[in-house]
């Protein structure tokens, strides 16, 4: 195996986990599988591993490229709807990380709440991994950081610009950038910035790697001449009673073919899907040449069987040598 044990932790709830080592030994694996899922290999690395899927909000990415993740890896994953747990409501997130922890080798949960995501990693003894929060959404940017390798020779120098809401995925962006010695400039309206004491650590690890990190609110000059352009949801899970609100706001940090022409000319745009059209990126934009968006959708599969294979294939080593000996 990687020695992947040594640079990851048990979890993976947060971008900030993983260093610049972990980033390129999960892609490395992640670049590996993807080849080697291509050219028609099989694996059994989890072979009788289950992966439970414990999902407060809906999903089409997350929950598939999971779940074939685990079965691409020989294990299987149980998907459990938010009807069905009701995660701190029928009871509470240590009984049902302990109860879980019985019969499955690793979770992955999409919370609204990430204090939920991180009570289910204290209390479970298997891996947690954050399947999206309201602060974070990291398996997401590790699949747009392999997306981003795949269309550039190296990273290191590049600029990407995140145009829209300071929201989950702008969270786990900037915590891993400077991992991979990217600029990050990020434009938001007023009052939408990401969150200040993410942005405080984000500014000291791109002061350690030496990257740049600029926040503004004009989509203009943050476009200028950089390497990706970023896009989400003008709202998130949980905030679709301020969607007619935000519109009017958000009009001007729309990513269309004019603001695209702003950046370098072999630029991508890259949106981590589902996409509202027309909203923050135009069908134009979405359905253009630059986009790798359904690189991005793809690479969540890819990425994800490497972060599995290190999380949940080294504990499976370490606990058969144990029983072995
Ligand atoms: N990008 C992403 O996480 O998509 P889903 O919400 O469909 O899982
Ligand atoms: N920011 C979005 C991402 C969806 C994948 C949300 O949280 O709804």
């Amino acid at each position: 195996m990687d020695g992947g044990g040594q640079v990851l932790g048990k979890d993976l709830l947060s971008m900030a986990q993983l260093s610049g080592e972990a980033l390129e030994l999960l892609l490395r694996r992640a670049q590996e599988l993807k080849a080697q899922h291509k050219a028609g290999l099989t694996h059994h690395l989890l072979e009788g591993q289950v992966l439970a899927l414990v999902f407060q909000k809906p999903s089409l990415r997350t929950r598939v490229s999971f779940e074939l993740a685990m079965r691409q890896l020989g294990g299987g994953a149980l998907y459990l709807s938010p009807a069905e747990i009701k995660l701190g409501e029928r009871e509470g997130v240590a009984d049902a990380a302990r109860v879980l922890s019985r019969y499955a080798q690793g979770i992955v949960a999409r919370t609204y709440l990430h204090r939920d995501v991180e009570a289910l990693a204290r209390y479970a003894d298997v891996p947690v991994v954050n399947g999206l929060s309201d602060r974070e959404h990291p398996c997401q940017i590790l699949a747009d950081l392999l997306t981003l390798r795949e269309r550039f020779a190296s990273l290191r120098g590049r600029t990407l610009a995140y145009v829209g809401d300071g929201n989950n995925v702008v969270h786990s962006l900037l915590y891993a950038l400077p991992g991979v010695g990217m600029d990050l400039r990020i434009a938001t309206p007023p009052g939408y910035e990401p969150d200040a004491a993410i942005v405080r650590e984000a500014r000291a690890l791109a002061a350690q790697q030496g990257t740049l990190l600029e926040l503004s609110h004009e989509p203009e000059r943050a476009v200028e001449g950089v390497d990706a352009i970023y896009t989400d949801a003008w709202y998130s899970m949980g905030q679709e009673d301020q969607h007619e609100a935000r519109l009017p706001i958000f009009r001007p940090f729309q990513v269309n073919a004019r603001l695209v022409r702003r950046a370098s000319p072999g630029a991508v745009v890259m949106h981590c899907l589902p996409a509202h059209r027309g909203e923050e990126i135009t069908d134009e934009v979405l359905d253009g040449l630059q986009c790798v968006a359904l690189d991005q959708a793809e690479n969540r599969l890819h990425a994800q069987k490497a972060l599995l294979a290190v999380l949940l294939g080294e504990r499976s080593a370490v606990g058969s040598a144990a029983a072995s000996t």
